[in-house]
């Protein structure tokens, strides 16, 4: 049974602080340190957001990092890996991306696909906290836009031309890795099509870490995952080859929606920033098409969306929390929105009568696919949560975001900055000292 609330709001802040100082490498703030002992793509948007409160030098140095890692085609890959730190598999000597890829960046170690596009999100909210600010606090933020607007750019542009080349209007993942959310129901009918072929030996390092089998995806999937990076270095990670190399193709919704929105907010800074006309529209190009592609995936009745099996040619109709990607960019008939908003506030999600805190469970309890303590399969992502209330609070939804930052900070006040949390005890899993949690709380009390 989880504890009850046990530190205030300005003790959960300095602990939150403290615990990302805790993982700060230096140049980059590992996503967990035993677990993930490197820096992530998405994780890393987020860790800047939790950093700009404290300092916006040092978000802004996280930014810089991530982006020196960047491939020559414009990919941020999912994983920049720290030098000389060991312990997580796949490491850099598996997926062999210096070695094979040639858009693979100098001098740094990366993993060889990609993950959801938030960092427009998180460059800003550090533009925000740097208004606030003394001059030379703003000036270094600025700076940072003048440095990396091109290449904030060149990210937006090989999504939606890589990732979307027939122009649908939605992002086409090769990697449920690629999702953020690796094991999600989601993904399992795609999944049971990776048949996987001889596989290099392996160990896997996460489950030394976290040791509860049922908190973990399986030996199962980690086959699966392991053969979907063999078929891309078969191909030397070429974009324009994957499509008939991979066994796994996937549209993902969440991530349209979030790339549709995140257009929206580079799009807004470039006109606050007097950036290049042709960015900005570009960027107002790619938020509408995407917001489209997202809306043509949902049920007429309900506004739920789905992701789309490309290799099986299906929906996907997994109960999990990418059903709302709608109410992230927006566009949904209103009436239609409502019935989605019902739905995530109602007893399929949120208002479930017994989850411990009114949040949004990763994967629907009263789904059949629905697993209370294993990963994407049905804990409650504090991450998740974050986002969630800043889209709200964006969308102008004042109260439902207030009512998911208060949820949010009650389940993390025990103290832990768990990766996720067992939806109706509240019981902390998985990594625990999570950047990205830590990040969320000092955001919200920021
Ligand atoms: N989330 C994956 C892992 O668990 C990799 O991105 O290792």
């Amino acid at each position: 049974m989880a504890r009850d609330p046990n530190f205030s709001p300005t003790a959960l802040a300095a602990r939150a602080a403290y615990l990302l100082r805790g993982n700060d490498l230096g140049e980059m703030t590992t996503a967990a340190p035993l677990l993930y002992p490197h820096m992530w793509s998405w994780d890393a948007a987020f860790v800047a957001i939790g950093l700009a409160p404290l300092s916006v030098e040092r978000a802004v140095v996280e930014l810089d990092t991530l982006l020196s890692a960047q491939w020559r085609n414009g990919m941020i890959p999912h994983i920049v890996f720290a030098n000389g730190v060991d312990g997580y598999f796949p490491g850099p000597a598996r997926w062999a991306c210096a070695a094979l890829a040639d858009n693979a960046p100098p001098g740094r170690h990366t993993s060889g696909i990609t993950q959801p596009p938030v960092h427009a999100i998180a460059v800003q909210r550090i533009l925000e906290r740097a208004h606030s600010r003394g001059r030379s606090t703003r000036a270094v933020a600025n700076a940072f836009l003048d440095r990396r607007w091109n290449d904030l750019v060149r990210w937006h542009r090989w999504l939606a031309e890589a990732r979307d080349p027939d122009e649908r209007g939605r992002i086409t993942l090769y990697h449920g890795w690629e999702s953020g959310m690796d094991n999600s129901p989601r993904w399992d009918g795609a999944y049971a099509n990776v048949v996987p072929g001889p596989l290099p030996a392996y160990q896997r390092a996460d489950n030394h870490i976290v040791t509860d089998p049922a908190q973990r995806p399986s030996d199962g999937e980690y086959d699966r995952y392991l053969w979907l990076l063999e078929e891309m270095k078969s191909v030397r990670y070429q974009d324009e080859l994957l499509p008939a190399t991979m066994s796994l193709a996937v549209e993902d919704v969440f991530v349209s929606a979030i790339f549709s929105v995140a257009c929206t907010v580079l799009a807004e800074i470039g006109e606050e920033h007097n950036r290049p006309n042709s960015d900005i529209r570009d960027l107002y190009g790619w938020a509408e098409r995407f917001r489209a592609g997202v809306l043509a995936t949902t049920v007429e009745r309900t506004g739920v969306a789905r992701d789309y099996d490309l290799k099986a040619q299906r929906w996907i109709t997994a109960e999990t929390i990418a059903q709302f990607a709608p109410l992230l960019c927006g566009g949904l008939p209103h009436d239609t929105e409502r019935a989605l908003l019902r739905r995530l506030e109602g007893p399929r999600f949120a208002g479930h009568p017994d989850l411990r805190y009114a949040l949004i469970p990763s994967t629907s309890p009263v789904s059949r696919e629905f697993r209370a303590t294993q990963y994407w399969r049905g804990p409650v992502w504090p991450v998740m949560t974050w986002l969630f209330a800043w889209a709200f609070a964006r969308r102008g939804w004042a109260e439902r975001s207030q009512v998911l930052r208060q949820e949010g900070l009650r389940q993390v006040s025990e103290g832990s900055f768990a990766e996720y949390y067992e939806p109706f005890t509240g019981r902390p899993l998985g990594s625990m000292q999570q950047s990205w949690t830590a990040a969320a709380v000092l955001d919200w009390l920021g």
